[in-house]
């Protein structure tokens, strides 16, 4: 019965051949590590973000005059209600931890290098549309850090010279942050940017899938193939990968879970305090921080202090926008003849180092008022972000690499 079922829809539909294809034919190296859980896991909350975003949408009020309002009602008065808000919200931020761990692996083990540029690529658009889409979705809410965070994203446009004012104007809808602003965001975090994003996912699993997956030695394993077109080093997805996957997954679950139960604010790192206050346009929090997994970009924005030209605002803007698009050149500012960082030099080990040490310090002093030591750090932070991206044409060359063999080797 079964098999008949199948024949019958496969003569209509390739369910098979998609399965066979994607899943149980597709040979993935068998040297997989830690650093390999991201992808599955960052498809688990993206649905998560995804089931938990409509089930909100059901309780939520997209007016500034009822929008705070309508997520106390879903906190306090729809049943399980808490329990949908804070998975969402702490999976915005668990989509960035997992997010982050998943760029830092494309790093150590060369993912981007030929033939996977446009994975990287899909996956750098992936990001800018989930930094766009956790922005609008923080919003929402209509509390206090809601409206001066939007605040202050939004004049950032103001600093683009001649049109900046009238670009503010057009994004707000209003001339100042008003109802306009938020239904318009609602719009693009509820609809357009997810499907943006689920399209974005398909095109960079449909590129992997077509040049295969990379590996923590960076060998390519279709060049070792047995008689029937196999790669020697690699092993069919499913069941090997699939359960491997599962045991990611429960172990994320746990954490997850004891985040939403036990700490779903994450002191004021997850949502911040001011926004269990309503939307005041008339009282600034004492101190404006975007939420955690912005505050290394914040820092960069920050960075400048001096008008020079033009002014610090302006080189602020540039230097954010340019750390975030210098992302999708890195396919071609690697230039090592080798992929993985096993076999790469300790000139990348230690402009890698160095990179995640400034990374980490911004993200510190993104959550930090400005001033004293900490603008100096920033600007050192900063340096040394662009510093390992514009150095790496050079140093990748420079650097001393050891031989790749040439099967994987574990
Ligand atoms: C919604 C967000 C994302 C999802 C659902 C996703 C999904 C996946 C999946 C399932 C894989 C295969 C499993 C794995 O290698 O871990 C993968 C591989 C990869 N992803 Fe993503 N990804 C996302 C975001 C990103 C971002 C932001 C980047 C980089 C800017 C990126 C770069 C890569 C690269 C280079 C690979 C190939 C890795 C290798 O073969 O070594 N991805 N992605």
């Amino acid at each position: 019965m079964a098999n008949k079922f199948m024949t019958w829809i496969d003569d209509r539909f390739p369910a098979t051949k998609l399965w066979n294809e994607h899943i149980a034919e597709y040979y993935a190296p068998k040297n997989f590590n830690f650093w390999y859980f991201f992808g599955s896991l960052a498809l688990l909350v993206l649905v998560n973000q995804l089931l938990t975003g409509i089930w909100l949408t059901m309780f939520y009020k997209p007016s500034a005059a009822e929008a705070f309002a309508s997520v106390e009602y879903i906190m306090r008065d729809v049943e399980w209600g808490w329990l949908i808000r804070y998975m969402h919200s702490t999976g915005a931020s668990a989509f960035f931890i997992v997010v982050y761990m998943h760029m830092f692996r494309a790093l150590l083990y060369g993912s981007y290098q030929k033939p996977r540029e446009l994975i990287w690529i899909f996956g750098c658009l992936i990001f800018l549309a989930l930094m766009a889409e956790a922005f609008m979705g923080y919003v929402l809410p209509w509390g206090n850090m809601s409206y001066w965070g939007a605040q202050v994203i939004i004049s950032l446009f103001g600093a683009i010279p001649v049109v900046g004012e009238g670009i503010t104007t057009w994004i707000k809808g209003d001339f100042i942050i008003a109802d306009a602003t938020l239904n318009r965001f609602f719009a693009l975090h509820v609809v357009a940017i997810p499907f943006a994003l689920v399209g974005l996912v398909i095109a960079h699993i449909m590129a992997l899938h077509h040049v295969g997956s990379n590996n923590p030695d960076g060998v390519e394993i279709k060049a070792k193939k047995d008689e029937k077109g196999i790669p020697l080093d690699g092993i069919p997805f499913h069941p090997y990968y699939t359960v491997k996957d599962i045991f990611g997954t429960a172990v994320f679950l746990i954490l997850f879970a004891a985040v939403i139960f036990f700490a779903p604010t994450f002191g004021g790192y997850f949502i911040e305090p001011p926004n269990f206050t309503p939307a005041d346009p008339l009282a600034t929090p004492e101190h404006i921080a975007p939420v955690w997994y912005y505050t290394p970009y914040y820092a960069i924005l920050r960075a400048v202090t001096v008008d020079f030209i033009i002014s610090a605002k302006l080189w602020g803007v540039i230097l954010f926008a340019s750390s975030v698009l210098i992302l999708f050149f890195l396919p071609w500012l690697d230039r090592s003849p080798v992929r993985s960082i096993r076999y790469k030099g300790w000139i990348f080990k230690g402009m890698l180092t160095a990179f995640v040490v400034a990374f980490l310090l911004l993200g510190y002093l993104g959550t930090q008022p400005p001033g004293g030591w900490r603008t100096l750090a920033s600007q050192i932070g900063t340096f040394v972000y662009f510093a390992f991206f514009l150095g790496m044409p050079f140093y990748s060359k420079l650097d001393k690499t050891k031989p790749v063999p040439e099967r994987v080797t574990e």
